[in-house]
């Protein structure tokens, strides 16, 4: 059953799924794209069951691809207010602890919404698969309560803090015309390779210093 179907979609998504079913996984859109800019509708059950869970299953695995942590459908041009989220990486523990980076089982959600919980906030380098080569520090919420549905229709209320805490944020972001460009302190801008060769330490501190921010 489709409650508020709307062809427009399902046929952009028809044309992912089969896509990807011949092994093309759908291109990451790029900062400057449109679509990362418009705040996507809500979930209203605008695509059947089989197609929600296909399109899940393709975000996954372009994720995967990626690889990166978290996917908004915006992010493959898909404008629907959906993103898949899923850390399992294995980081040093040194920095696992001071980021309080702990592993996040894979979750799909519709309709997110987060608060802040409390008023500290985390600051760290993070990047984007929209804007790929760059990373900065964002501060943000150290933990948020996130309103979500599942793909099954039910309604979910969770907390998170630490990493999962920042996935979550940057993810719902994206639904919202966000990226986390907006939130950065535009001074810490670093390249991959400048980050990986200078800035790579657990905390901020060291690029604080010599960048200035
Ligand atoms: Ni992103």
């Amino acid at each position: 059953m489709v409650a508020n179907p709307n062809p427009a979609l399902q046929d952009q998504v028809a044309a992912i799924i089969t896509a990807a079913a011949a092994g093309e996984l759908p291109a990451i859109v790029q900062a400057g794209h449109p679509t990362l800019r418009t705040p996507a509708p809500a979930w209203q059950g605008q695509l059947n069951p089989r197609e929600l869970e296909s399109l899940i299953d393709v975000m996954r695995q372009c994720m995967h691809a990626a690889p990166g942590v978290g996917l908004a459908a915006p992010q493959i041009g898909v404008s629907l207010q959906l993103a898949v989220l899923e850390d399992q990486h294995l980081i040093d523990p040194e920095t696992a602890a001071l980021r309080e980076r702990t592993h996040f089982d894979f979750l799909a959600v519709l309709n997110p919404r987060y608060q802040g919980l409390g008023t500290e906030t985390a600051e760290f380098y993070e990047g984007c698969l929209s804007v790929p080569g760059w990373q900065a520090v964002v501060p943000r919420h150290r933990a948020v309560g996130l309103h979500f549905s599942s793909p099954d229709g039910s309604e979910h209320y969770r907390e998170y803090s630490g990493w999962p805490a920042r996935i979550v944020q940057h993810e719902t972001d994206h639904l919202h015309g966000g990226l986390y460009l907006d939130k950065a302190i535009i001074r810490s801008l670093s390249s991959n390779a400048e980050y990986a060769t200078r800035w790579a330490h657990p905390g901020i501190e060291l690029a604080q210093r010599e960048l200035g921010f």
